[in-house]
C-alpha cells in the first residue's frame, strides 16, 4: 500500500497505518486476534486494529505531536520491551518489527515478573516468531541481560511499580545504545510522590531524566486513553 495513497490513511511503517485517527497492524498471524480487536481487509491485505485505548504505545502514536513513526523502531531491528503484560503492544509492535514468519529478522525481547503474563507471552510467541518472552524482573538486568549481548536502538518501559524511572534510567545506561530511543509509560499513582499534584512530579520526572544524561524529546499525555499517564520520548545522549 502505497504510503499516503489516501488523504485520511497514511503508512507510519511498512505495517503501521493509520487511517483517520485509527491505526492498525498488518496481521503477522493472518485470521487470528490476540485480544478481540476488529480484522479488516485493506486492498486485499488483512490488517488488526490497534487499540490506543488498551495500548500506551498506541496512545502515544496517536497523541505525538510530532511524526508517530519516530516512536517506532526500525523494523528487523532487535528491541527490549520491559513490563509486556498480556502482549496487547508487544503484538501490534511485533507485526511492524518482525513480520509474518519473522521475514524481517526481528528480535523482540519481552520482559515481564508474572507467571501468568509470560504464559500468555509464550504461547503467542509459538505463531510468532522473532518474539521473546523473559519471566524476569525489569531490575535484575543479571538474569536475563545475556540476551541482549549488544545494546538495543529502542526500549520500552511499562511497569506501573514504584521507582519507575530509576528502573527506565538503569535500563537504558545498560541496554540502550547513545543516540537511542527510550519510550517510558509513566503512571503517576505508581510512584510515592509527596509533592504537588500529578503536573509537579511529571516536571519533576524531565528534569530527572534531563539530568541522567537523556534529552526529553516529548512528553506525551495518554490522558482520556490512559488516566494519570504520560509517554517520555527520549533520546539517550552519553
Ligand atoms: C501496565 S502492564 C503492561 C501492559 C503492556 N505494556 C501493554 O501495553 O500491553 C504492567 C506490567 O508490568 C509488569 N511489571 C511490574 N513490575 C515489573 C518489573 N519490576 N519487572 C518486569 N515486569 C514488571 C507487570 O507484571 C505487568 O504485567
Amino acid at each position: 500500500m502505497a504510503r499516503g495513497n489516501n488523504r485520511r490513511r497514511s503508512m507510519l511503517s511498512w505495517a503501521v497505518m493509520k487511517d483517520g485517527r485509527t491505526l492498525w497492524t498488518l496481521n503477522a498471524v493472518p485470521k487470528t486476534t490476540v485480544y478481540g480487536e476488529s480484522l479488516r481487509n485493506f486492498s486485499g491485505t488483512e490488517f488488526r486494529r490497534w487499540d490506543p485505548t488498551r495500548s500506551k504505545l498506541g496512545a502515544a502514536l496517536v497523541r505525538t505531536r510530532r511524526a508517530p513513526e519516530l516512536l517506532l523502531p526500525e523494523e528487523g531491528t532487535t528491541v527490549l520491551y520491559l513490563g509486556a503484560g498480556h502482549g496487547t503492544s508487544i503484538s501490534h509492535l511485533h507485526d511492524h518489527l518482525c513480520g509474518a514468519e519473522n521475514d524481517l529478522s526481528g528480535r523482540l525481547v519481552a520482559v515481564d515478573l508474572a507467571p501468568r503474563c509470560l504464559r500468555e507471552l509464550t504461547h503467542m510467541a509459538k505463531s510468532r516468531p522473532g518474539l521473546v518472552p523473559v519471566l524476569g524482573d525489569a531490575r535484575k538486568h543479571a538474569a536475563w541481560g545475556v540476551l541482549l549481548p549488544r545494546k538495543v536502538n529502542w526500549l520500552f518501559q511499562d511497569v506501573a511499580q514504584a521507582g519507575q524511572v530509576d528502573i527506565f534510567i538503569a535500563a537504558c545506561r545498560r541496554f540502550l545504545e547513545r543516540n537511542g530511543t527510550g519510550l517510558l509509560s509513566l503512571k503517576a499513582a505508581s510512584e510515592r510522590w509527596t509533592g504537588e499534584g500529578e503536573e509537579a512530579l511529571f516536571t519533576s520526572v524531565e528534569q530527572t531524566l534531563e539530568s541522567s544524561g537523556f534529552e526529553v524529546e516529548e512528553r506525551i499525555e495518554l490522558a482520556g486513553y490512559e488516566d494519570n499517564h504520560v509517554l517520555f520520548a527520549v533520546r539517550k545522549l552519553e
